[in-house]
């Protein structure tokens, strides 16, 4: 069975992600072909970004580089949980993510946006970033509206619907995930 991280990327006070990783953790977590956990990246108090070598050259020196980098090494695959900042995903995930280089190359990964717009747009700057990172993103996303998700744009409350597109989702990061394995075994 593979290890998939449910990465929850805003760290804001009062962030309506905390409720959809949840939601998303407690859904997945039914599943008995693999196993899941939630990863906040706020616990990691991460700086900008201060590695004075590019990640890709695996040369970590700060501590909080490290502890990052070896909380997200032993995952096959993920799925990030992202909000909508201004039609990009927030600098929080961004700036978790380009911490790393090879503790994402050859894995899985999915996507749980919410915006005004489903988040889509969050979601389509995330996948070219992933095609840097050599992560294969799957095709299947969920995508949550701020308006009928959320009462009063605060109080997550899914429409049923989104629990069909979550396992879609779920289906195609275990997929490749295990396919992706065999790659890294090489
Ligand atoms: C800095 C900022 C920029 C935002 N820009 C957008 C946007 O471009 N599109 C959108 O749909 N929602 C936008 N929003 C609304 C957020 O998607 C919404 O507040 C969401 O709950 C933020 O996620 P969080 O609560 O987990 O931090 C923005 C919110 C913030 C704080």
């Amino acid at each position: 069975m593979i290890n998939v991280a449910i990465i929850l990327g805003s760290t804001r006070p009062g962030r309506n992600g905390e409720a959809v990783a949840k939601w998303v953790y407690e859904l997945a977590g039914r599943r008995s072909d693999a196993k899941f956990e939630l990863v906040d990246i706020r616990d990691f108090n991460l700086p900008l970004l201060d590695e004075p070598v590019p990640p890709s050259m695996g040369r970590y020196s700060k501590e909080h580089t490290k502890a990052w980098a070896a909380r997200i090494a032993p995952f096959d695959a993920f799925v990030f949980v992202t909000p909508e900042y201004n039609h990009g995903t927030c600098g929080a995930l961004k700036n978790a993510i380009d911490f790393l280089y090879a503790e994402w190359n050859n894995k899985a990964a999915g996507f749980v946006s919410y915006g005004s717009a489903g988040g889509v747009r969050a979601v389509e700057q995330l996948r070219l970033v992933m095609g840097e990172l050599q992560v294969a993103d799957v095709r299947a996303q969920v995508m949550l509206s701020l308006r009928d998700d959320f009462e009063n744009y605060s109080k997550f409350k899914p429409q049923a619907h989104h629990e069909k597109s979550l396992n879609t989702m779920l289906d195609q990061v275990i997929a490749w995930g295990t396919a992706l394995k065999t790659v890294r075994q090489k």
